[in-house]
Formats: structure tokens, C-alpha cells, sequence
């Protein structure tokens, strides 16, 4: 396959995996699940490194939704083993490569031994602008909608803000996903075309492209030829767009 064409003018500045397909991955293979999200874990690199060479702004890739604590103990086990694994294998990359690594989502119902790896790499990476990773890990977008509600609903309580200043954008603000800004291209791979509880405030004007191929199978081609769709969309935003080309003459009068 040669590799799609992808412009470096135009690129999406923030990005968003819903990186599906792991379990199906292992399964058609006669594997335990498990087993697929270990080779998912090596596409996770595979994107990282392709989307920083590439020039994206800002990665957010969704690890673990807080539906999935509803998966088998073992399973949710081994996802929880794999991040503190893949963070600590990491480390060097994402310091040596000017990545600053960010979590959102309920962190708080992470293990004890994730926590220790990821809160010191997200503060010794904080200073680092060339590409934001972001995990999102126990996140679901209603949850995050939710609690930014929450946070303004205080801030009315105390009288600090009046009801009228519960704007579109004062919600945006209290999201922690969008703080890189609104995604502007969300990837979903392993062939459902569905949302899944990701970025759903920030989605609003993303373009969405779906991939076939199993997390596992993809790699940074998959990610150029997502890119180089995304390059080929108008996004209008409820404007009015470009349009198409007038008919030519002959072609109007038939
Ligand atoms: C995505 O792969 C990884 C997580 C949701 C944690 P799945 O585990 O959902 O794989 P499928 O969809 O069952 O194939
Ligand atoms: C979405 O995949 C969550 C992640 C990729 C982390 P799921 O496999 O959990 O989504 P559904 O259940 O197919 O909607
Ligand atoms: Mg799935």
C-alpha cells in the first residue's frame, strides 16, 4: 500500500482516537482478550509517535471509559496492568520528545499503582508544549458534562456567578478534555460506528472517521489516510460553504 497523501497545511490540531477492537483482534486470532489489548497497547506508540512527527497539536485517546469498570474483573485487571506498564515504558519518549501527558476522566477510581506513575509523568511533563497526550481513562463524556455542571451550579450557590452566566462557553471551560481545545478529528477504529461516551460536549463540529481495522492493526498509515480525509471535508460550522462548481451551460440544459 502506498502511503496517503497528507498535507502538512490544514492539519486537525486536536485529535481523538476511540481505539476499539481489541477484544475482537484477540478473538479471531484464538487469543484471550487480554492478548488484544496487549498488542493494542503497541499501536497506542505506534499513533503517539506518528501523530508528533506528523504535527498534530494535541492527541486525546481513550483508554478506558467508565462503562468498562462493568467488564470482568480479570479484563479491567489487565487494561489497569498494561497502562502502568505502557506509562513506565514510555516515560523516556514522552520526556525526551517535549510530550506533555495529561489524564482526564474519574481518576479517582484508578489503582493505587497506576496513580504512582501517572501523576509524577503529568507533573514532570507539564512544561513540555509540542504535542499534549491525553488519556482518558475512567472518562465519560456525560459524567464530564455532568460534573462541569456540578462546578457551576457552586458557583451559583455561592453567588459568584447568576444563572444567566451559564453559557455554552462557561461549560466549555470547566471541561478538562477540551482544554487543548475542541477535537477537531475523532478516529473510531474496529468498524462501530458509534460515540461511545467519548468528548461529547466536544465533538460538536468534530469530523468523524471510521475505520474497519482492529485497534491492533492500525498503524501510522491508518492515521495519514484519517488525516488526509479529514484535509478533503469543508467544515461549515453552520455557515454557509463553498459550495459546488456551477454546471457548465451544456451540462445545466440537460
Ligand atoms: C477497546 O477494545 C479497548 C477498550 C475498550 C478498553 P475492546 O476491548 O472494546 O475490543 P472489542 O470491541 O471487544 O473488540
Ligand atoms: C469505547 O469502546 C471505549 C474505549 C475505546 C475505551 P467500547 O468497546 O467500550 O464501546 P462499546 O461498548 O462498543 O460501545
Ligand atoms: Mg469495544
Amino acid at each position: 500500500m502506498t502511503s496517503p497523501v497528507v498535507e502538512l497545511r490544514g492539519l486537525p490540531s486536536h485529535v481523538g482516537i476511540i481505539m476499539d477492537g481489541n477484544g475482537r483482534w484477540a478473538q479471531l486470532r484464538g487469543l484471550p482478550r487480554t492478548e488484544g489489548h496487549r498488542a493494542g497497547s503497541a499501536a497506542v506508540r505506534r499513533v503517539v509517535r506518528a501523530s508528533r512527527r506528523l504535527g498534530v497539536r494535541a492527541l486525546t485517546v481513550y483508554a478506558f471509559s467508565e462503562q468498562n469498570w462493568a467488564r470482568p474483573e480479570d479484563e479491567v485487571g489487565t487494561l489497569m496492568e498494561l497502562l502502568q506498564e505502557f506509562l513506565v515504558s514510555e516515560r523516556g519518549e514522552i520526556l525526551g520528545n517535549g510530550i506533555r501527558l495529561q489524564a482526564v476522566g474519574n481518576l479517582e477510581r484508578l489503582p493505587a499503582f497506576v496513580r504512582t506513575v501517572l501523576d509524577p509523568l503529568a507533573a514532570e511533563s507539564a512544561g513540555n508544549h509540542d504535542m499534549t497526550l491525553t488519556l482518558a481513562l475512567s472518562y465519560g463524556g456525560r459524567e464530564e458534562i455532568a460534573a462541569a455542571a456540578r462546578e457551576l451550579s457552586i458557583e451559583v450557590q455561592a453567588g459568584r456567578m447568576r444563572p444567566d452566566d451559564i453559557t455554552a462557553e462557561a461549560l466549555r471551560a470547566r471541561m478538562p478534555s477540551l482544554a487543548v481545545g475542541d477535537p477537531d478529528l475523532v478516529i473510531r477504529t474496529g468498524g462501530e460506528q458509534r460515540i461511545s461516551n467519548f468528548l461529547l460536549y466536544g465533538l460538536a463540529y468534530a469530523e468523524l472517521v471510521f475505520s474497519d481495522k482492529l485497534w491492533p492493526d492500525f498503524g501510522a498509515d491508518d492515521l495519514y489516510a484519517a488525516v488526509a480525509a479529514y484535509q478533503g471535508r469543508e467544515r461549515r460550522f453552520g455557515r454557509v460553504g463553498k459550495g459546488v462548481a456551477p454546471l457548465s451551460p451544456t451540462k445545466a440544459q440537460v
